[in-house]
């Protein structure tokens, strides 16, 4: 099938008729981007979570809670997302089961010893979620919430060009005074701006009960990896925000074989994060 499509190609080419193809591709774009519109419409009668690419039927309580929807309010507030309008869950294109999860392997650190770290905070949409989530100030006992991330985006001391082009001008929309002012009235935060790994050492960590890693690129997120799963206590969780997201598969494979060579397994979750519990 593919060599005769591969066929029909080369002739389509050497006859000028190029425009035969694109417009196929059109019409093919014009049908797909129907039928996901048509989706999205049919899972607002038919289902009750339909949010990022999850639909599903499952039990969602956890959406009527009222802490979580605070929390989830809360993340929004220092950083949008596109489609969110006043509390309504069905425009909104970051998902509620994303930081569920989030928030879920957070709070169940508090039943550990170890601290909380984040590679790759941007303008803190989950970290802020967490803290407001688990009431940081009164259960971290003295616990301590580490946060990293060059604050300018993707370095090339570490990335490499393919992910330094995808996000050139990402992540730089903002000043670093105003994230750490969202940060101030909790205690125990401790802001590293640096390029993971080069910046890990910086903080005096011996104990993790809870890793979320979200830089966006492969190389650091397996450097961070790295570095930390030695320092996970059993029962702990690590979250990879994008591991089984469309478009992330670099990340992904980097993982798996860093993963393959560690004897550990990451686990594909529904929203497209990945889990490990050490
Ligand atoms: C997708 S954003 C993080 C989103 C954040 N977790 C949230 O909840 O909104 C990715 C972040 O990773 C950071 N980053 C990328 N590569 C990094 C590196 N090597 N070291 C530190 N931070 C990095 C970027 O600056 C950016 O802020």
């Amino acid at each position: 099938m593919k060599n005769i499509k591969d066929k029909l190609k080369k002739i389509l080419i050497k006859y000028n008729l190029v425009f035969v193809i694109k417009i196929k591709q059109s019409i093919y774009r014009i049908i797909n981007n129907f039928l996901r519109k048509l989706l999205i419409i049919l899972a607002k009668y038919f289902y009750h979570y339909h949010m990022e690419h999850l639909i599903c039927n499952y039990n969602n309580d956890f959406m009527h809670e009222i802490n979580f929807v605070d929390s989830y309010e809360k993340a929004m507030s220092v950083d949008p997302s596109p489609g969110w309008s006043s509390g309504r869950w069905e425009t909104n294109q970051f998902g509620a089961w994303i930081l569920y999860t989030t928030l879920h392997f957070s709070k169940n650190a508090l039943t550990l010893e170890g601290d909380l770290v984040e590679c790759g905070t941007y303008k803190g949409r989950h970290s802020i979620a967490i803290l407001n989530y688990i009431d940081w100030n009164t259960s971290r006992n003295k616990k301590k919430f580490y946060l990293f991330d060059t604050f300018e985006g993707l370095s090339n001391k570490i990335s490499d060009n393919d992910d330094i082009s995808s996000y050139e001008h990402a992540y730089k929309d903002y000043d670093l005074e105003t994230v750490q002012s969202n940060f101030s009235k909790y205690d125990g935060i401790e802001i590293i701006k640096g390029v993971v790994p080069f910046s890990l050492n910086q903080a005096d960590i011996t104990k993790v009960s809870f890793l979320h890693i979200d830089m966006n690129s492969a190389k650091p997120e397996v450097e961070a990896l790295d570095y930390f799963l030695p320092l996970m206590v059993k029962g702990g969780a690590v979250v990879f925000d994008d591991y089984g997201q469309i478009g992330h598969e670099k990340q992904k494979k980097a993982l798996d074989a860093y993963c393959k060579q560690h004897g550990k397994l990451i686990y594909t979750i529904p929203t497209g994060q990945g889990l490990i519990i050490t």
